[in-house]
Formats: structure tokens, C-alpha cells, sequence
């Protein structure tokens, strides 16, 4: 299998994982010095940070939050720039899908952004309103979604 999706422990993996998620996620979206590699939320018991590796090397991540014992979000989705468009991130999605399916999950929920919609809709996910109050706090635009696994 060329690739294998990590739960995030070793310290090489959280490097990768801040790395793509600080280029890919804050500064390519014009965010500069706010990415925070010590947010609680990573380290949270709800919390399971993920990182994509093809052929050995990380190139995608994503954090998937259980929220109870069926439901559960996808955050901070990320592939590295210079292999998005290659099918990696369809992978990535169908990986994380099985993950949570694996801990009993049936629904998952995301906040897509709105440049990443086409991504979600082409990978099986539905406009569906969870959070409002997620939705007010975003730094960036949006769009909230499900998918029933
Ligand atoms: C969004 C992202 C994760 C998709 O990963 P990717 O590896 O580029 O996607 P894939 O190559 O697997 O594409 C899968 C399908 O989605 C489509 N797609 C991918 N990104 C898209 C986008 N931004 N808009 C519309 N369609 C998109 C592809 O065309 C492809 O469709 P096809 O199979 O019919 O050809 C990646 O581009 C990325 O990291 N973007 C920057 C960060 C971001 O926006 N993250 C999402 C935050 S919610």
C-alpha cells in the first residue's frame, strides 16, 4: 500500500503535520504568525490528529474530533501544495472516512472552506448547518457540511 494514514505521536510526524498545516492553512491564506503548533485542541482526548504519508513521506493532514459516540468533525484538512490536485486528498478523505468508521463514527461533520467545496461535494459530503456559532467564529469563510458514513 503506498499509503498509510499515522495517528500523530512522533515528534518527525507533529513536525510534518504543523509544517503542512501552517503553509497550507494560515500562511497560503494570507495568515502570517498566528499558527499555534501548542494548541490544546490538538493534544485534547477528543482529538485525532492524522497525518497522510505516500511512499513514506507526509504530504496531508487532518484532526478528527469525536464529538460523541457516533459523531465526529474533520478539521484543518490539509495536502501539500505541491501535491494537491493528484488525487491525494480523495485518498486522504476515504481513509479518514474508514478511521472513523473503525471507532463506531456515522456522522461527520466539516466546516469546508469555501474555496474547498467542489472537494467535499466530489468526495461524497452535503451543505448541512451543525454549528452556526462555528461558523461566526471562523477566521475564514466556511460552508458547513456532513457526511453519513
Ligand atoms: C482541498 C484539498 C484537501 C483537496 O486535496 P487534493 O489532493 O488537491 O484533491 P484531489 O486531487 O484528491 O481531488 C479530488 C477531487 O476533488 C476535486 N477538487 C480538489 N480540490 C478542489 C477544489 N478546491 N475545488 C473544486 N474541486 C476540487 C478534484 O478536481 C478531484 O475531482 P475529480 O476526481 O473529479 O478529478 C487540497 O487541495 C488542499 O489542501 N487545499 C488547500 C487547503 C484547504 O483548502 N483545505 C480544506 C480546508 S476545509
Amino acid at each position: 500500500m503506498d499509503y498509510e494514514l499515522v495517528d500523530v505521536r512522533q515528534p518527525e510526524d507533529w513536525a510534518v503535520f504543523h509544517s503542512i498545516r501552517r503553509v497550507e492553512l494560515f500562511e497560503a491564506k494570507g495568515r502570517f504568525g498566528v499558527y499555534n503548533d501548542a494548541h490544546p485542541d490538538d493534544y485534547a482526548d477528543f482529538a485525532r490528529p492524522l497525518l497522510l504519508k505516500h511512499l513514506g513521506r507526509g504530504i496531508g493532514t487532518a484532526r478528527l474530533d469525536l464529538f460523541d459516540v457516533k459523531t465526529a468533525a474533520v478539521r484543518l484538512v490539509a495536502i501539500t501544495a505541491a501535491e494537491q490536485g493528484r488525487g491525494h486528498g480523495r485518498v486522504m478523505e476515504q481513509m479518514i472516512a474508514d478511521r472513523a468508521s473503525s471507532f463506531g463514527m456515522q456522522i461527520l461533520l466539516v466546516n469546508a472552506a469555501e474555496t474547498a467545496l467542489g472537494f467535499y461535494e466530489k468526495t461524497g459530503w452535503h451543505r448541512f448547518a451543525w454549528d452556526p456559532d462555528e461558523v461566526a467564529n471562523s477566521a475564514v469563510a466556511c460552508i458547513q457540511m456532513r457526511k453519513l458514513l
